[in-house]
C-alpha cells in the first residue's frame, strides 16, 4: 500500500533536485552583456525615494544580477547556439516594489530598455518619475505586459507601441499622459485589456477592432460620439469625459458586467438591452439622456445579484418606472422627470431588504405605496423628497444635496402632468 506514495515522494525528490539544480545553474550563468548595460542605464535614471529601499540589492559588483537584483526575471537565450552555456536574458524587469509603506521612484525611464530585447513585461510601480515613454519601446516585439501606473509620465502615447503584435495588457493609468491614443493601439491582435485612466488624453477615441475584454478611460479629456467597441468587451467605463451622442453602438454588447459613461454629454434614450441582471453594474448618471425605463417587465425582477448597482440619476428620463429595475440592490433615480405612481415591486424590494438604496428624489412621482406603519429594514436607504407627493414614510435616508423641502411645490406639478397628458 505504501508504493504509491514512495513514488510520489521519489518523483518530489527529483522535482526538487531538478529545481535546484536549475537554481545553480542561473548563478553560474552569465547574463548578457548588452542586458547589463541596459541595467546599468536603467538604474542610473531612476533613484529611490526617501522610504523606499527598491534599489539596495542592485549591486554591479554581484556576480549575477538575475539571481540577486529585485524586481529582475531571467530566461537562457533561446537564440543562443546549442553548444555554449546560453547567457541569461531579462524577460520581466519590475520597477519598485508596490509594496503599500513605498513610497517608490523618481527620474525617467532610460531609453536603454529597448535594448533588453527578450523582455516580455515591463511593471513601474506608484512613484513620481517623470518625462515621456521611450518610443524605443516599440522594438520590443516579445512585450507581452506594460503597465506604467501612478507615476508622472507625460508626453503622447507613443505610435510605435502600435506595432507590438503580442501586446496584451497596457496599463498607464493616473499620469499626465496627454494628445490623441495612437490609433492602431486598438487594433492590436493580442490587446485585451487597455486601462488608460486618469490622464489627459483627448481627441476622438479610435474605433477599436481586437477582441478587447477591459477597457478603461475614465477621468480624461476624449471627446466626440461613442467608437465602435467589439461585443467581446466585459468592463467599459468612459466616465468623466467630454463624449456626447447616443448609445446605442452599445446594443450588441452582450457581455458586458460594467459600464460606466457617467458624466459625459451622452444623450437619446438608453438601449433596452442594457436592462438585464447580467450587468451588474450600469452607471449612466449626469448625462443628457432622455425617453423612459423601458416597459418590459424583467423575466425575473429578483435575479439582479448582490452589489448591483444601477445609477441613472440626473439625467432627463421621463415617463412612468416600470418594474424593471425593483431587483437592483442599489438603484439612484433621483433627478429625472418620472412621473405617476413607483411600482409596487420597489415597495416590496425595499420592505424585504434586497433592495439597499432607492433614491427617487427630484423627480414628478405622486405616489409610493407603503402601507403607512409598515417597518423599514434598518439597512435601507430611502429617498423620496420633492416629488408630487407627501412621502409615506416619516424618516428617510436623503442625501444632504436633496434639500430640505419634502414634495415640489403644486404649480410644478400641475404643469409637468399637463405636458405629459396626451
Ligand atoms: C543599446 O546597446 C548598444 C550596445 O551596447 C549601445 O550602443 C546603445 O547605445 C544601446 N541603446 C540605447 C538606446 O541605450
Ligand atoms: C469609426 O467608425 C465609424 C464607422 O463605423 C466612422 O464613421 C468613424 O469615423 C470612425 N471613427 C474614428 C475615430 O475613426
Ligand atoms: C441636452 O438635451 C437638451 C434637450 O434635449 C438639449 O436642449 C441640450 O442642448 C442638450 N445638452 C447637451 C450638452 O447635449
Amino acid at each position: 500500500m505504501a508504493k504509491p506514495q514512495f513514488l510520489l515522494f521519489l518523483l518530489l525528490f527529483f522535482f526538487l533536485m531538478y529545481q535546484q539544480s536549475l537554481q545553480q545553474q542561473q548563478q553560474q550563468q552569465q547574463i548578457n552583456a548588452v542586458d547589463l548595460a541596459a541595467l546599468h542605464d536603467i538604474r542610473n535614471s531612476l533613484r529611490d525615494l526617501p522610504h523606499s529601499d527598491f534599489f539596495s540589492t542592485w549591486d554591479f559588483a554581484a556576480p549575477n544580477p538575475c539571481s540577486t537584483f529585485t524586481g529582475l526575471l531571467c530566461s537562457p537565450d533561446p537564440s543562443a547556439s546549442a553548444s555554449a552555456t546560453p547567457l541569461l536574458r531579462v524577460t520581466s524587469l519590475t520597477l519598485g516594489t508596490g509594496l503599500a509603506g513605498s513610497s517608490g521612484l523618481m527620474g525617467s525611464i532610460s531609453p536603454a530598455l529597448s535594448n533588453l530585447t527578450a523582455l516580455t513585461q515591463i511593471i513601474l510601480y506608484a512613484g513620481i518619475v517623470s518625462g515621456s515613454i521611450p518610443p524605443q519601446l516599440g522594438t520590443l516585439k516579445n512585450l507581452r505586459v506594460i503597465s506604467l501606473t501612478n507615476n508622472r509620465l507625460s508626453g503622447p502615447i507613443p505610435s510605435s507601441l502600435s506595432t507590438l503584435p503580442n501586446l496584451h495588457t497596457l496599463d498607464l493609468s493616473g499620469n499626465q499622459l496627454g494628445g490623441p491614443v495612437p490609433a492602431g493601439l486598438t487594433g492590436l491582435p493580442s490587446l485585451r485589456v487597455l486601462l488608460l485612466e486618469s490622464n489627459q488624453l483627448s481627441g476622438e477615441f479610435p474605433n477599436v477592432s481586437t477582441q478587447l475584454l477591459h477597457l478603461d478611460l475614465k477621468n480624461n479629456r476624449f471627446s466626440g460620439v461613442l467608437p465602435s467597441l467589439p461585443s467581446s468587451l466585459r468592463y467599459l467605463s468612459m466616465s468623466k469625459n467630454e463624449m456626447w451622442g447616443p448609445l446605442n453602438v452599445l446594443e450588441p454588447l452582450s457581455e458586458l458586467v460594467y459600464l460606466d459613461l457617467s458624466m459625459n454629454w451622452f444623450s437619446g434614450s438608453i438601449p433596452e438591452t442594457l436592462f438585464r441582471s447580467t450587468l451588474s453594474s450600469l452607471l449612466l448618471q449626469r448625462n443628457n439622456l432622455s425617453g423612459g425605463v423601458p416597459k418590459t417587465k424583467a423575466v425575473d425582477a429578483t435575479s439582479y445579484g448582490e452589489g448591483s448597482t444601477v445609477d441613472l440619476s440626473h439625467n432627463l428620463l421621463s415617463g412612468e418606472l416600470s418594474p424593471v429595475l425593483a431587483g437592483v440592490e442599489i438603484l439612484f433615480l433621483n433627478s429625472n422627470r418620472l412621473i405617476g405612481i413607483v411600482p409596487d415591486e420597489y415597495v416590496q424590494s425595499v420592505l424585504v431588504g434586497s433592495m439597499k438604496t432607492l433614491y427617487l428624489q427630484h423627480n414628478y412621482l405622486s405616489g409610493f405605496p407603503l402601507e403607512s406603519g409598515s417597518p423599514l429594514p434598518d439597512s435601507a436607504s430611502l429617498c423620496l423628497s420633492y416629488n408630487c407627493m407627501i412621502p409615506p414614510v416619516r424618516t428617510m435616508t436623503c442625501p444632504a444635496n436633496a434639500g430640505g423641502l419634502l414634495s415640489r411645490p403644486a404649480y410644478q406639478c400641475r404643469l409637468v402632468h399637463l405636458g405629459n397628458a396626451d
